[in-house]
């Protein structure tokens, strides 16, 4: 058989509630799940679940790796399966043995959500199947969109996930797939009593504030009706819930950066809809973290929903496109942005984080970034000020947000537009 990989680490989503000498349910279903990658996490703070799961790799075929500089015991995994183990792991040293051996396998390597580095391929496993008892349950509302999709992605193998969908079914998404219409309040209710989650990322929304500003019931019927309903039952279930804001709920006046706690001041329909639906998750539940973030870029399932695609569509066409060289947002990646709030929404945090690249670019040069990397012609591509196209509502200048508070509690930290891009295809 060829050999898999097994990576074992200090983390506690797959072990809980094992009883430390035989590898648990949590621990087979995890190599049961990872069976068609070369690489495992294995997460476990003990050592004893952690031998025996080493062991249990050794007898499935894996190729399991000791961490260097490690002591061997007599206890160890190596018992009985001589020549192919090399030590054993001290729970102490487990995050150096992470480090040791995650270059086995490369790959476009992110933080885990436990801030261990995982690889693309380990996120790509299913996690159906997973059990109850050991792994936590988590609600992905939106699944079909950019970040919903990319949190299902990176769940997958930390996470019992499941993700919903309303007029698009994504294929190929790790974890369950459920059509659920988030304005309807009763479906809502009677699946989360059905699912059960701990957690809840609620991504589902109306994101396209052009369509917002011609559709302004509709939006906030998504956006804010359904949040609040959404909220009082999370409440209900006591599940912990993190909503995706947006800066631009500042209307870019102040002098930019924004922090936390700066009064918002929406000057267009959607920016109004987050504002209240930020408010309808203060006031409706206890566990709450809402994530304000920025221009979001990277592939969504649909290719039409980041600022790139939208942008690369209209290039596509031969369109003439205005860039304004004055309007300043922090982008993020969507591989980082969905990293980030995976760490979040398993954490102690509550209240509103900022949460966007570290990167301060206008339009015009995110478009520059976006022409070299995808090998778009810039012909079409024309420079311009805010004040030269007369918009209703104004679009706000300059919303740059101050990630501090984030950054201080993030293992897996944003990067720059050209690092960002570098981890995507350039099609
Ligand atoms: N994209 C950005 O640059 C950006 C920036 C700042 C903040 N945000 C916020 O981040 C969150 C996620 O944005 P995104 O870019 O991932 O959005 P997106 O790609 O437009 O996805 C929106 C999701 O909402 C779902 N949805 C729409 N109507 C629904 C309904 N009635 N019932 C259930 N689901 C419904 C869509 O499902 P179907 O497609 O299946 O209909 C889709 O999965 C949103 O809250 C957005 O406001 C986005």
């Amino acid at each position: 058989m060829q050999p898999k990989a097994l990576v074992c680490c200090c983390a506690r989503h797959l072990v809980e509630q094992q009883d430390g000498t035989r590898p648990g349910k949590a621990s087979m279903l995890a190599l049961e799940r990872h069976r068609s990658t070369s690489i495992l996490l294995a997460t476990t703070a003990r050592l004893t679940t952690l031998r025996a799961l080493y062991e249990q790799a050794i007898q499935q075929g894996y190729q399991a790796e000791a961490p260097q500089g490690l002591h061997q015991t007599k206890k160890g995994p190596g018992q009985g399966t001589e020549g192919r183990s090399r030590g054993c792991f001290d729970a102490k040293n487990a995050r150096a043995a992470v480090r040791a051996c995650a270059p086995i396998v490369p790959g476009d390597v992110r933080p885990s959500p436990c801030g261990i580095r995982t690889t693309a391929r380990a996120a790509g496993a299913s996690s159906t199947g997973a059990n109850h008892d050991c792994v936590k349950r988590l609600l992905v509302t939106g699944a079909s969109g950019l970040v919903g999709s990319h949190l299902l992605r990176q769940a997958a193998g930390w996470f019992e996930s499941v993700g919903t969908w309303h007029s698009f079914r994504p294929e190929g998404l790790p974890g369950r797939i459920e059509l659920l219409d988030i304005t309807d309040p009763i479906a809502v209710g009677a699946f989360l009593d059905g699912f059960q989650p701990q957690y809840i990322i609620h991504c589902a929304a109306m994101s396209d504030s052009v369509r917002a500003e011609r559709e302004p019931d509709i939006a906030r019927q998504l956006n804010v009706t359904a949040t609040a309903a959404l909220v009082r039952h999370a409440e209900r279930i006591r599940a912990r819930l993190v909503f995706l804001s947006s800066d631009v709920i500042f209307d870019g006046r102040k002098n930019a950066p924004y922090v936390e706690d700066d009064p918002p001041s929406p000057l267009g329909v959607y920016a109004a809809t987050k504002r209240d639906a930020e408010l309808a998750v203060r006031d409706g539940c206890d566990d709450w973290l809402i994530a304000r973030t920025s221009l979001i870029y990277g592939p969504s399932p649909r290719g039409d929903r980041s600022v790139n695609e939208r942008l690369g569509a209209a290039i596509g066409e031969g369109r003439r496109i205005t860039l304004f060289v004055d309007e300043f947002r922090c982008p993020i990646s969507v591989v980082d942005l969905a990293a980030a709030l995976l760490e979040l929404v398993d954490s102690p945090h509550r209240g509103v984080f900022h949460l966007a690249g570290p990167e301060r670019i206008n339009r015009y040069d995110l478009g520059l970034a976006f022409a070299r990397h995808f090998g778009w012609p810039t012909t079409t591509m024309e420079a311009c000020k805010i004040s030269d196209v007369p918009m209703s509502p104004p679009r706000p200048a300059d919303v740059t947000l101050d990630c501090r508070k984030a950054l201080a509690v993030l293992k897996a930290k944003p990067r720059g537009v050209a690092e960002g891009l570098r981890g995507l295809p350039a099609r």
